[in-house]
């Protein structure tokens, strides 16, 4: 089965360069239309350039593609949309891929640099989602992958802010699969690794050269096509060839009894149990989670 993205129209966010500028070029390569949106910043978010988005564009024209590049921020995020429906008059797809970074250890991090990196990533992606959205829910079609980050899964020295965004983004695609899932619009998001300027400050030069952002456009295609009908609200960590979707892990836990109230002794006289990981569950949803607490209240 040949996937194709023929007469979908598709935004890539931060396209200018890096991972956007890779799931550009491949959607394009498979018959997409696509905006190309580069503010056209320095990694720290500082300038502005059209070059970026531009050199893009002309790239994807070169090779036989279909594309128009807007250079608005993605706070504007209406604006962009407005660029898909005047140059091709719908929009199916969205990656919203566009992030800087402001790192410094939290003592040192100012509010400054916690608004930046929470409006670009966080305000940003809600901008143009929020402006995607009823065009999508009307034609009861929509693919959107946001990209998370490992920072924001697991943490990460020095980036509080960018790691708050980063689970945040993931937290937002979540409830979009839920609202979303009615009117076949598919939402997932991606911790991805490549080798970019966001990562060769804090790679050897060789492997940030071996970790191509092309490894990690598959994933970013597959999830926003037509031939994923089922895959929503996941999140996959790829880069260097490697892809993997993960999943919340719960230890079975304990269930007190509640008639004499509980104890911080109960606490840590049960600790090991609370806390050990045999026969770990993977509850899937909200209500799921809550099942063994209103299973406890049942029979107390
Ligand atoms: N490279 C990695 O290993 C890695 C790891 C985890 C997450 N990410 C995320 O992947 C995404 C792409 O990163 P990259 O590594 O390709 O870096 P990159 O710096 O090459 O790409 C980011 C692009 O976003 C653009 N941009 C920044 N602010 C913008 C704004 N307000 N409006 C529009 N465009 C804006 C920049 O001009 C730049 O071209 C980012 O969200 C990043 O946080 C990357």
């Amino acid at each position: 089965m040949k996937i194709r993205f023929d007469d979908r129209v598709v935004i890539v966010t931060g396209a200018g360069g890096g991972l956007g500028r890779s799931h550009a070029l491949a959607f394009a390569a498979r018959g997409a239309r696509v905006v190309v949106n580069d503010l056209g910043v320095s990694t720290l978010g500082e300038g502005g350039s059209a070059t970026p988005a531009q050199k893009v564009v002309d790239e994807i024209i070169a090779a036989g593609g279909e594309a128009v590049a807007n250079y608005d921020s993605v706070l504007d995020g209406e604006k962009i949309v407005q660029t898909a429906l005047d140059n091709f008059g719908r929009i199916d797809i969205l990656i919203n891929n566009a992030g800087i970074l402001r790192d410094k250890s939290f003592h040192k991090m100012t509010e400054e640099d916690w608004d930046l990196v929470y409006n670009v990533h966080v305000k940003g992606a809600f901008k143009l989602t929020h402006a995607a959205w009823p065009h999508l829910r009307d034609q009861e079609y929509g693919r959107i992958v946001f990209t998370s980050s490992a920072s924001g899964l697991y943490g990460n020295f020095g980036q509080a802010n960018y790691s708050m965004a980063k689970l945040g983004l993931h937290g937002l695609a979540q409830t979009l699969a839920l609202e979303g899932r009615a009117k076949n619009i598919l939402v997932n998001s991606i911790a991805p690794v490549a080798g970019s300027r966001m990562t060769e400050t804090i790679m050897p030069a060789d492997v940030v050269a071996k970790l191509k952002p092309e490894y990690v456009s598959p994933l970013v295609l597959w999830l926003a096509s037509e031939a994923n009908r089922d895959n929503s609200g996941g999140v996959f960590e790829v880069g260097a060839g490697y892809m993997a979707k993960l999943r919340w892990e719960r230890t079975r836990g304990i269930a007190f009894g509640l008639a004499n109230g509980i104890s911080v002794e109960d606490v840590a006289r049960h600790w090991d149990r609370i806390t050990d990981f045999e026969n770990a569950t993977h509850p899937a949803s909200g209500q799921e989670a809550m099942m063994d607490m209103f299973a406890n209240l049942a029979c107390n």
